[in-house]
């Protein structure tokens, strides 16, 4: 099996890693930090053939480094199997991206439309590939504005992260109505409440929230097991493009239902792209 992965240098991403590791022919890793790959890696079982993992480096606040990364992959294999969109978060302060795009939108979704669209080609070489997006019970706040994506002015960090985590799952459903009839098998999911580093850029209020929250949220290793469910196990073919969690199918909001803010997601989303597709 061929996977790739994004956000695996801590928390839920790092254990899907290991959880992984003995089942995989490749692995790639699109990280921005390479350095805390490599002491993942290192961590790994000594008996796994190192030449198995290869770190690349993908930082989704830049598309055209998403772009250079999944053309790297291109090159290296000529099928995949498995994508995990699992990289995400929650920032204190609304920023706008070299690319322009709100941050919280970039990280969490353009960037992996875009990483997404470039693998496409590779996913549907293998007869049943997989793609699993990462996405929160926060979808369910969600209040969509697709037009002010690229505007940081009127910036709050949850509502942006709600509203991405929203995306995700929109974009899990188009995958399937696109591709389910070639294959593609595409799934959302909540991991639950975990403790990773998740918000670990806030200070205050919210950090304290976060801290007197930890002892009532499970462990990364729990965090990851829904997405490794969805890796490894055979899926009823009517989950197809479903939402999950505790690797079980659960209804998601009705906004995660609504076939014309997926379709407008996506033919905006294929346009922002669309020089580096
Ligand atoms: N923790 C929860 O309770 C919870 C609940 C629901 C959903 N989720 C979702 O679960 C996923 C994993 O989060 P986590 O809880 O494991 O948090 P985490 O420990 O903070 O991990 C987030 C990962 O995303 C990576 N990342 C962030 N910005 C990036 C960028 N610009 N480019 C490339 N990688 C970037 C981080 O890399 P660095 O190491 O370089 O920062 C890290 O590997 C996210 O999608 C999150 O929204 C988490």
């Amino acid at each position: 099996m061929n996977i790739v992965i994004t956000g695996c240098t801590s928390g839920i991403g790092a254990e899907t890693v290991k959880g992984l590791s003995d089942k995989c022919d490749r692995l790639f890793l699109l990280v921005r930090n390479q350095k805390k790959a490599e002491s993942l890696l290192a961590d790994l079982p000594a008996d796994l053939p190192k030449d198995r993992f290869e770190v690349v480096f993908c930082d989704l606040e830049d598309l055209k480094s998403v772009a250079a990364a999944a053309d790297y992959v291109r090159e290296k294999v000529t099928s995949l199997d498995l994508l995990i969109n699992n990289a995400g978060g929650i920032f204190p302060k609304g920023t706008i991206t070299r690319d322009g795009f709100e941050t919280t939108f970039q990280v969490n979704h353009l960037g992996h439309f875009l990483l997404t669209q470039k693998l496409l080609p590779l996913l549907l070489k293998t007869p049943t590939p997989r793609i699993i997006n990462v996405s929160s019970e926060a979808h369910r706040a969600a209040n969509p504005k697709l037009n002010e994506v690229t505007n940081a002015a009127n910036y709050s960090s949850f509502p942006a992260y709600a509203n991405a985590k929203l995306y995700n799952i929109l974009f899990s459903k188009s995958l399937q109505e696109k591709y389910g009839s070639q294959g593609l098998g595409t799934f959302s999911l909540h991991p639950g409440v975990v403790k990773t580093n998740f918000g670990g850029d806030f200070t205050g209020v919210f950090k304290l929230l976060i801290k007197l929250s930890q002892p009532f949220m499970i462990t990364a290793k729990a965090g990851a097991q829904t997405t490794l469910f969805l890796a490894t196990s055979a899926i009823k073919k009517e989950w197809n493009g479903a939402y999950f969690k505790k690797s079980k199918p659960v209804t998601p909001s009705k906004l995660a239902n609504s076939k014309k803010l997926r379709e407008d997601l996506w033919e905006k989303s294929a346009n922002w792209v669309a020089d580096l597709s």
